[in-house]
This record gives structure tokens, sequence and C-alpha cells, in this order.
């Protein structure tokens, strides 16, 4: 049976709040925390760096899943395996030599994952499944929460899909994007087991409640 995780993505916390967004999420159910990292120029937008994963580390003991927007990316790799990131997603267009990233990742602890905007081609996965750990599909251009789900996702996801199965190992499945509880059951069929949820899970006052219907809908 499939294991499915539900990622909040923290983007939408109120982060004047963090330590306690951080903790009541996870006591609401989140398998992992979702931590978007944007740098005003690969997208434009600016979050948060390491010292803010490492000062909300303390506060959960579940994975912190870094998605790093950032141009370049090598060089804050490291300083996000100390601040305690587990797993580092970065761009395939934001890295000079991906392959290298992947390692570097890796030979600094954490498990590596590959991120697909919309309108990126799979073709960057052909020589790196065996190094990879997560794939993230985009449902959304990244850089704001809060946008509608591009639905031409799907197929690509199923395409994903059947690229780990055919690979025959364990890597992980993540959607990011306008992941909301009344489309979740179709994105997990189309193959996905990760899903990142900003606006669906903060936006509402009860967290368990978003969290445990869309379990529900994962269920049936
Ligand atoms: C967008 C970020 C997402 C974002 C998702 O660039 O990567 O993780 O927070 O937010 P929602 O779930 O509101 O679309
Ligand atoms: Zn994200």
């Amino acid at each position: 049976m499939t294991q499915y995780r539900i990622a909040p993505s923290i983007l939408s916390a109120d982060f004047a709040e963090l330590g306690n967004e951080v903790r009541n999420v996870v006591k609401a159910g989140a398998d992992m925390i979702h931590f978007d990292v944007m740098d005003n120029h690969y997208v434009p937008n600016l979050t948060m760096g390491p010292m803010v994963c490492a000062a909300i580390r303390p506060h959960v003991d579940v994975p912190i899943d870094v998605h790093l927007m950032v141009k370049p990316v090598d060089r804050i790799i490291p300083d996000f395996a100390k601040a305690g990131a587990n797993i580092i997603s970065f761009h395939p267009e934001a890295s000079e030599h991906i392959d290298r990233t992947l390692q570097l990742i890796h030979d600094n602890g954490c498990k590596a994952g590959l991120v697909f905007n919309p309108a990126t081609p799979l073709d960057y996965l052909l020589h790196v499944m065996d190094k990879l750990d997560l794939i993230l599909i985009m449902s959304v251009n990244p850089g704001f929460g809060g946008q509608s789900f591009i639905p031409h996702a799907l197929k690509k996801i199923e395409t994903v899909r059947a690229m780990i199965d055919s690979s025959g190992r364990q890597i992980m499945l993540e959607v990011d994007g306008g992941v909301k509880v009344d489309n979740i059951a179709e994105i997990a069929a189309a193959g996905a087991d990760t899903f990142v949820a900003g606006s669906a899970i903060f936006s509402q006052p009860d967290y368990a409640r978003v969290i445990r219907e869309m379990r529900e809908q994962l269920a049936s």
C-alpha cells in the first residue's frame, strides 16, 4: 500500500509565530515540513534561509523538506544541512552541474530531490534516477503560495510515476502548488505520494481537520 505524506508549506504560516505554527501543524498530523527558499533572483520573491531552518529545527521531530528556489544553488547546501534539513531539492535550471549538486547534497548527509516547473521537460531525469530520493512536480509556477493547480501537471505526474516504477527505486513523488482537499485524490490517482499544501492548511483555523480530510480523500 502506498505510504502517503502530507507536507505543509510554512510559506503560508504566520511568520511572526513560526515556532508555534510548526509545532501545531506537526501536532495536527503533518508528516514533514515543507520549507520554501526563494531568492528574488531565480524566483520573484524572498523568503527564508538556513537561519530560519535552524530556528525551527528544535521545535519539530519530522523531516524538514527544503525546496530551494535559488540560483546559484551549491553554496547554500552545506548551510541547510547544518541547519537540520533532511531533504534538499533544487531546480535543474538553477544548477550548472546537476549530478554534482545531487552528490553534494548526499555528501552533506541529506536526501536529494529534483524539481520540475510546469514547463520544464523531464529529460533531466534520464541520467540521474539512481541518485534521486525525491522528484517534485510543480503544479504552479514557483514564487508564491495560493495559486491554482495547473491541470496538465497530472499527465506529468503519471509519466514520472511510470519512470519511478520501472526504475525499481524508492523515490518519493511530491507535488507542490494548489493542492487542496478537493483535488488531492485526483493527484494521488495520477501517482503522487507526497503532497505539499500551504494555503489549504494555514488559511484554516483547524489544521488537524484539513489534514484529516486530505487523508480521508487519500483513503477513499
Ligand atoms: C510555490 C511554493 C509552494 C507553495 C505552495 O512556489 O513552492 O510550496 O508554498 O502553496 P499553496 O499550497 O498555497 O499553493
Ligand atoms: Zn515548495
